[in-house]
């Protein structure tokens, strides 16, 4: 059987991805009455950090505990791969012992390359380019919100960052527009952009952007490895700052998003998590179920999940 990774969206079809959403929310409803299901009985997940993590590391670790299996955090500081270890043959050792292995990285090829000589599923759990977990979460609360996302207008405000790729991504899987609004010089991936001219467009203007949003997304101005250039980008993001002013162009409908954590003063104002279009702490949460439906789908299969 071909070993299936979660490297990108693109990496599960339609209907894998809509079986993943589905699944969540039913761990989700499971989870608040109590019930829990030992599906990874005996499973192992290696969880490879050199970036640091809050949501990810915890929602990754509960899930295994609470689907019967265990996990193993793994960190640079302790391990041979930050003594140099080639990242293939610790693919190729790692993923002999466990049975699945998740990777939060810098370089995408590092995880790409790790992929390629693992034995077992690979997600990415965060790279310079994408953070496709975090949109399963997001995805999945839209819909517990709103229902289909399909014909929605989303808007990304802010950088055109590893986030923002994946909401490029998820605009071709869930039939979404994308309109993001940043400063010239910090544009999303202008590959993935080309390839889906259709749904996403780039303005300068946040405020034209955001009128009738469906949906309002943004994310820190300086990514983890951008430490350097926070001040410049404070000054080059100013007019980027998500507050209830900016929401009042979208739809009075309209929810507002963040993968946290956030910068209040920054890419939002002091209150802006507390506006009553705000679900961020729903998302923040469906990373547990999100994530614990890829895995049963990545380790048993997606013809598994009910
Ligand atoms: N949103 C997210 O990935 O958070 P962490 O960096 O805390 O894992
Ligand atoms: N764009 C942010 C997301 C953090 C979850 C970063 O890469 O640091």
């Amino acid at each position: 059987m071909t070993v299936r990774h979660f490297l990108t969206l693109l990496d599960l079809d339609n209907d894998e991805l809509t079986r993943v959403l589905d699944h969540a929310s039913a761990l989700r409803r499971e989870r608040d009455q109590g019930i829990h299901r030992d599906t990874l009985h005996n499973r192992s997940l290696g969880m490879i950090f050199e970036k640091s993590s809050t949501r990810t590391r915890v929602s990754f670790e509960a899930g295994m505990t609470q689907l019967g299996g265990g996990s193993i955090f793994l960190s640079p500081r302790d391990t041979q791969l930050g003594r140099g270890e080639p990242v293939e043959d610790s693919a190729r050792v790692i993923s002999r012992m466990v049975d699945a292995v998740m990777i939060r990285t810098f370089s995408h090829e590092t995880l790409e390359r790790f992929a390629t000589f693992s034995r077992t599923p690979v997600i990415n759990a965060l790279t310079d380019d994408f953070h496709p977990c975090q949109l399963l979460a997001d995805m999945q609360t839209w819909r517990e919100h709103r229902g289909s996302i399909q014909g929605a207008k989303v808007v990304w405000v802010g950088d055109g960052n590893n986030m923002c790729n994946s909401y490029i991504n998820a605009a071709l899987q869930f039939d979404f527009e994308l309109v993001v609004a940043c400063p010239e010089g910090y544009e999303p991936n202008s590959a993935l952009v080309a390839a889906n001219q259709d749904r996403v467009r780039i303005v300068n203007d946040p405020g034209e952007a955001v009128r009738d949003a469906n949906l309002v997304v943004t994310d820190v101005w300086a990514s983890m490895g951008q430490e350097e250039e926070q001040q410049k980008r404070i000054r080059d993001f100013s007019r980027y700052q998500v507050s209830p002013e900016l929401m009042a162009h979208a739809d009075r409908d309209a929810l507002f998003m963040h993968c946290l954590p956030a910068h209040r003063g920054e890419e939002i104002s002091e209150h802006m998590l507390e506006h009553r279009s705000s679900v961020v702490w729903d998302e923040a949460e469906n990373r547990l179920h999100a994530q614990k439906a890829l895995l049963e789908g990545l380790i048993l299969g997606f013809d598994r999940l009910d």
